[in-house]
C-alpha cells in the first residue's frame, strides 16, 4: 500500500488544489491532503478552517477516501509518522518548480522523502491561493476559482479581520 502526501498550506484550497489531488489519489493508494505551515507566509484562515473547507471539497469532489489533516511540524516527520512515501506537488509553471525544487531536495535529503511532481490541469494554472484572496479582499470574484463555500468563508475572514481593526 503506498500512501502520499499532497501537503500545501490551502489558504484556501482551490479548485487547482483539487484536481492535483485528484490526480495524486490515481497514482497512489491512500492520498493525505496535509494541511502544513508556510514559515513565508501568514495565514488568513485558521488551520482548522483550512482543513473544515478542504475536507468538505473533498466529499463534495468524490474525494471521501482523502484523509485531510494537519502537519504539526515538520512534513518529513508527519511523513514518517503515517507512513507516507512520498509527497505530491503540483505544478502550474516554471516559477512553481523553481520555489519547489529546494523542498523537494530538503525533504529528501532530511529524511529520503521522494517528490512526485504532477503537472495540473492548464485550465486552471492561473488559479492560486494568494490571487483569490487579493481578489476577495477586494471584493472581486472568485467563487469560480475555489469549491463551493470556500468564497464565502474568505470573504466573512476578510470582513472579520477589517473589524477587528476598527476596534
Ligand atoms: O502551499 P505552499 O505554501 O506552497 O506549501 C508549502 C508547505 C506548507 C508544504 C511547506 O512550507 C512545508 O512543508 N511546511 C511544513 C514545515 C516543513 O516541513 N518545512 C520544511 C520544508 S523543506
Amino acid at each position: 500500500m503506498t500512501t502520499a502526501v499532497c501537503p500545501g498550506s490551502f489558504d484556501p484550497i482551490t479548485l487547482g488544489h483539487l484536481d492535483v489531488v485528484r490526480r495524486a489519489r490515481a497514482l497512489v493508494d491512500h492520498v493525505v491532503v496535509g494541511v502544513a505551515r508556510n514559515a513565508g507566509k501568514t495565514a488568513l484562515l485558521p488551520a482548522d478552517a483550512r482543513v473544515d473547507l478542504a475536507r468538505r471539497a473533498l466529499d463534495d469532489a468524490g474525494l471521501a477516501d482523502v484523509r485531510v489533516a494537519v502537519v504539526p511540524g515538520l512534513l518529513v516527520d508527519y511523513c514518517a509518522e503515517i507512513g507516507a512515501t512520498a509527497v505530491v506537488k503540483g505544478l502550474r509553471g516554471g516559477a512553481d518548480f523553481d520555489a519547489e525544487l529546494p523542498m523537494a531536495l530538503m525533504n529528501r535529503h532530511l529524511a529520503g522523502v521522494e517528490t512526485v511532481f504532477v503537472v495540473g490541469d492548464a485550465a486552471l494554472a492561473h488559479i492560486a491561493s494568494s490571487l483569490v484572496k487579493d481578489i476577495a479582499r477586494h471584493g472581486g470574484p472568485v467563487d469560480d476559482l475555489v469549491p463551493p463555500g470556500v468564497g464565502d468563508a474568505v470573504r466573512r475572514a476578510f470582513a472579520e479581520a477589517r473589524e477587528g481593526d476598527r476596534r
